[in-house]
């Protein structure tokens, strides 16, 4: 019975049809769902803090808007892809748990401070820019609900990415001091961005079964160098230097060569050793604990006007 469950499941798959949350599917596919899932909501979640910082300190009220409208997306996009992931089958609580006693994890990247305000622009341009090419394939993805969720996760993170591309270019196009405190930017945020694709495709574990199912669509790899081949015109554009000696056009791949990622960086910063997990954390925890008396009265409420009706 398992197997022609198994067999019939693997045949949709190839044929490209979505995997809708009351369809069989295998227990292992359902559980990478909720791990990929809910730790990519995580990470909008947790990702609304470094920026979050700037936020009373923007120089502009335009600015101010745009980083505004910026994080409250982030908020929906978090949201938007808890609800996705109880489709699966776990309940919100269940996820904010893992998150709080850091079972799950969340992306690397948003444990890096925000020191200056150029780091608004280069976290728009390149976090958001390798989001996005992390995140448009997963449009395609064979899980329904979160296909669908990533289209408009997708154009909203398009916004972002301009909104942090215009001002690294206002910068790099301002006065030397500003121009600094871009490159200054830059040379900080590039190889956390290369990091957050993930880890190399012979070290991805996740990688081979994801690709057979769908959930993936490129590899690691192929994402960090389709990020590199993209951004590099960019920076040349701005009149910005990429961090690494070693990135080179190479002719014949039709691709830029580049240095070697500090691979070592990046697993401390996964286990929790980065410069500002703590702080997130921190920063999350006593959200949900501060955040107990209006769920419990909003749940009262609730009920109050449930006896109201009963009457
Ligand atoms: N930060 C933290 N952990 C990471 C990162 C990262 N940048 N990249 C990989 N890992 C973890 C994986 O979660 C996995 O650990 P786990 O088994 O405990 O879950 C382990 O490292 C091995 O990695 P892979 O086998 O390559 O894992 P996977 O196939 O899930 O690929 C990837 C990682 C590319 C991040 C994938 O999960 C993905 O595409 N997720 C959806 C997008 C997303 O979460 N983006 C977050 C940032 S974008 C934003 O919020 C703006």
């Amino acid at each position: 019975q398992i197997r022609s469950l198994e067999r019939q499941f693997d045949e949709r798959i190839a044929r490209d049809e979505k995997i809708e949350p009351k369809d069989w599917m295998p227990e292992k596919y359902r559980k990478t769902h909720i791990r990929q899932m809910s730790q990519h909501a995580h990470s909008e979640i947790v990702g609304m803090l470094p920026e979050g910082n700037w936020i009373t300190r923007a120089p502009s009220l335009r600015r101010k808007v745009a980083l505004l409208a910026k994080v409250q997306d982030e908020a929906g996009h978090g949201l938007y892809l808890y609800s996705a992931t109880e489709t699966l089958g776990i309940s919100r609580d269940e996820m904010y748990e893992q998150l709080h006693t850091g079972k799950a994890k969340y992306s690397s990247i948003f444990n890096y401070p925000t020191v200056t305000w150029a780091d608004m622009g280069a976290v728009g341009w390149l976090v958001d820019g390798a989001a996005i090419i992390n995140q448009v394939p997963l449009c395609n993805t064979s899980y329904g609900p979160y296909a669908r969720a990533m289209i408009r996760v997708c154009k909203e993170e398009s916004f972002h990415q301009r909104q942090g591309f215009e001002i690294m270019m206002k910068l790099a196009n301002g006065s030397p001091e500003q121009k600094e405190l871009a490159q200054d930017a830059l040379n900080r945020w590039w190889w956390p961005s290369l990091m957050m694709l993930g880890p190399t495709d012979a070290e991805s574990v996740h990688t081979e079964q994801s690709m057979k199912w769908k959930l993936k669509r490129k590899s690691n790899d192929d994402l960090r160098q389709q990020f590199i081949d993209q951004t590099v015109p960019q920076a040349e554009l701005i009149g910005l230097t990429i961090p690494d000696p070693d990135l080179k056009w190479n002719e014949e791949r039709g691709s830029y060569d580049f240095g070697d990622i500090n691979w070592d960086e990046f697993w401390q910063v996964v286990k929790g050793h980065g410069p500002c997990n703590k702080e997130r954390m921190k920063a999350r925890i006593g959200a949900w604990e501060e955040g107990e008396w209006i769920r419990d009265a909003a749940m009262a409420h609730a009920e109050k006007k449930q006896e109201r009706k009963q009457k």
